[in-house]
């Protein structure tokens, strides 16, 4: 976030200042005032700074100025009705970086001229000041009058222009009349240079389908400037607006290279988006070097990381979950066991397992055998719980946090086995529908109560949650919803139906919640319906060794639908299978049926050689049959 400094006087009222105020709290412009220097006590702009609580300083005397600017470090200093004090030691202290306002149209030549919009020529209004400025406009009988923000130089009124505002003249216009048409103007330019001189480059912590969709949302900020994921796919470099630079030998938990990037590449704001990331720490360690993260810290996300705290967490908090019993070794587990009556189970890893760490047990003899298996995972699985198994309809919920408060962004239901009909192994996630039918207002109002229960419960505990928070729930047969788990992230594939949903834009409501403003943000979404399938190498989730480096066909044949790359490279012109989930295939209509038509048909025009991609055919099936 740019740090800015204006200067004001007793000259004007300051509203100069207050349109640059009011473009920082709204989002407007990533920037935030520092200070507000003025050279008289009296300057009423010095009320609109106290107001907002932004610091004020007073300089009387021309020398004093750039010690005043230095301590506070700013990267852009903007002169908003300061009399002509700034000195050339100012200016040489901060080349480029001092902004002014002129009441004339600066050419960007000494001998250039700028022409008005209905042709005619532009007056400069060189050396005059502003009502002076403005009067000639009337004097010469202009057709337009105009501002232009420009930089600072020696030259007085002169220097590279940011922007350039015209206004007509009206028959009988005087210099109040102009002015204060002018002034609107001027407001407007003065927040549009700052845009456009704050803009970010980006750092997204993702791999997969759930990055692309974050780096194709990013790219279409006005504030974004530069779009880089780690480690990324080679799918993110095709077919963009903005450069786009993946680190692909970059693993999420990698925190020296991830710091070394934001160094290399002046990363100015990084989307934690993977759960790895988010578990050891990330987050954490890139706020101590002063960059600006979307992503709960690792204390706020052992949500997700450890389920075992996470149990006791809604327990302590009242929020519907199954009955569970956490264990710390494999005998515990069995003499639990034998206290219950046959029954089924969830058997569960601890800690992350890659989305593996989960058995389903249809007795107990079974959960016997699925405790035995909890070794397997290692450090993640030395602690384990035997859970309640539920019945009913699954389905996903995501909500923006900034610690305090909360704004539910949509739901979605993922299809979570290889199979149709939902048979098979469980995998990371099939494909996705949204928004789900089976979330009626109704189960919405209890979804609604968990968030606010959890967001609460975090910050009571001092692990405030900002970032975006998963809810995996199941609604059972009478209609109650229960928390499956909680996720520390977006979900993939969820994102790649949610994410394109929104309408505002992504990196300012992420400013909002970092500035803990989320009551600000007034969320807009369009109502089309969306599913995305998966489509993987055949074998996935288990081996699929023997389809890695065999080349996909036909994906520049597809129409009407968007494709979000995971484990797929590119060779030149070809696309390689590289992973399991290789791409996703998404596609949208007004139902469910026209989504669907739209991503089948473009998912029968890509082959693997041999037949060797697999993806389940009955997306978005629970909503079909609700039509
Ligand atoms: P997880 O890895 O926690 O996402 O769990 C994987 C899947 O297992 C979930 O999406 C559910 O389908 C299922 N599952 C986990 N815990 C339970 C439970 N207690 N009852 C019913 N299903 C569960
Ligand atoms: N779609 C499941 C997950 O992201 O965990």
């Amino acid at each position: 976030m740019k740090k800015l400094a204006v200067l004001i006087s007793n000259y004007g009222t300051g509203t100069n200042l207050q349109a640059i105020i009011d473009a920082t709290e709204s989002k407007k412009i990533n920037a935030k005032v520092v200070v507000v220097v003025s050279n008289t006590n009296e300057a009423q702009g010095l009320l609109r700074a106290g107001k907002h609580k932004i610091q004020t300083a007073i300089s009387p005397k021309k020398e004093d100025l750039i010690k005043i600017l230095k301590k506070y470090a700013p990267d852009y200093i903007i002169l908003a009705g300061w009399k002509q004090i700034v000195t050339d030691q100012v200016i040489d202290e901060f080349p480029n970086k001092i902004l002014n306002l002129h009441p004339g149209l600066i050419p960007d030549s000494p001998k250039g001229t700028v022409k008005n919009p209905d042709g005619t020529k532009a007056l400069w209004n060189k050396g005059k000041l502003a009502n002076i400025a403005v009067q000639n406009f009337l004097d010469q009988k202009a057709t337009y009058a105009g501002s232009s923000v420009h930089f600072l130089t020696h030259e007085f009124d002169f220097g590279p222009v940011l922007e350039r505002a015209f206004v007509k003249i009206i028959k009988g216009d005087s210099v109040e009349s102009l002015y204060s048409r002018l002034k609107v103007k001027e407001h407007e330019i003065y927040v549009k240079a700052l845009q456009a001189l704050s803009t970010s480059t980006v750092l997204v912590i993702d791999g997969g389908g759930r990055g692309s969709a974050l780096v194709d949302k990013y790219q279409k900020s006005p504030h974004v400037s530069k779009v880089l994921a780690a480690p990324g796919n080679d799918l993110m470099l095709i077919n963009i607006k903005k450069p786009v630079k993946i680190f692909p030998d970059t693993e999420t938990t990698d925190i020296k290279k991830i710091k070394k990037i934001c160094t290399d590449y002046q990363v100015d704001f990084v989307d934690v988006a993977q759960d790895n990331a988010v578990a050891v720490g990330v987050t954490d360690a890139l706020r101590k070097q002063d960059i600006q993260v979307f992503g709960p810290t690792k204390a706020a996300g052992q949500i997700e990381w450890d389920k075992a705290w996470a149990r006791n967490f809604m327990k302590a908090n009242n929020i519907p979950s199954p009955a569970f019993k956490i264990c710390k070794s494999e005998k515990e587990g069995i003499d639990f066991l034998k206290t219950q009556k046959d029954s089924e189970w969830y058997i569960k890893a601890s800690g992350l397992a890659a989305g593996k760490g989960v058995i389903y047990a249809k007795n107990n003899q079974r959960a016997k055998e699925a405790i035995s298996q909890m070794k397997s995972f290692g450090k993640s699985g030395e602690t384990f719980l035997i859970e309640e198994c539920l019945h009913g309809e699954e389905f996903s919920s995501f909500a923006f946090v900034d610690g305090a408060d909360f704004v539910i962004i949509g739901h979605a239901q993922d299809h979570k086995r290889a199979y149709d009909g939902d048979k098979g192994p469980n995998t990371g996630g099939m494909g996705c529908s949204s928004p789900p039918k089976a979330v009626t207002p109704k189960i919405e109002k209890q979804i609604l109560l968990i968030f606010q229960k959890t967001t609460k419960g975090l910050a009571k505990i001092k692990r405030p949650y900002r970032g975006v928070l998963y809810l995996g729930g199941m609604i059972d047969y009478g209609g109650k919803v229960y928390v499956v788990e909680f996720n520390a992230r977006w979900g993939d594939p969820e994102a790649q139906v949610i994410i394109p949903s929104i309408k505002n834009d992504l990196y300012e409501m992420e400013q909002q919640i970092l500035s803990g403003n989320i009551k600000k943000i007034k969320l807009k979404k369009d109502n089309k319906y969306r599913i995305v399938v998966t489509a993987a190498s055949k074998g996935y989730p288990n081996d699929y060794s023997n389809v890695t480096g065999r080349q996909i066909k036909g994906l520049d044949k597809v129409i009407n639908v968007q494709i979000f790359g995971a484990g797929i490279r590119l060779s030149g012109k070809k696309y390689i299978a590289g992973g399991g989930r290789l791409f996703y295939v998404m596609a949208e209509g007004r139902n469910v049926q026209e989504a669907r038509t739209k991503a089948y048909n473009a998912l029968s025009k890509i082959k693997i050689e041999r037949n060797n991609l697999h993806f389940r055919r009955d997306i978005g099936y629970r909503d079909l049959a609700r039509l």
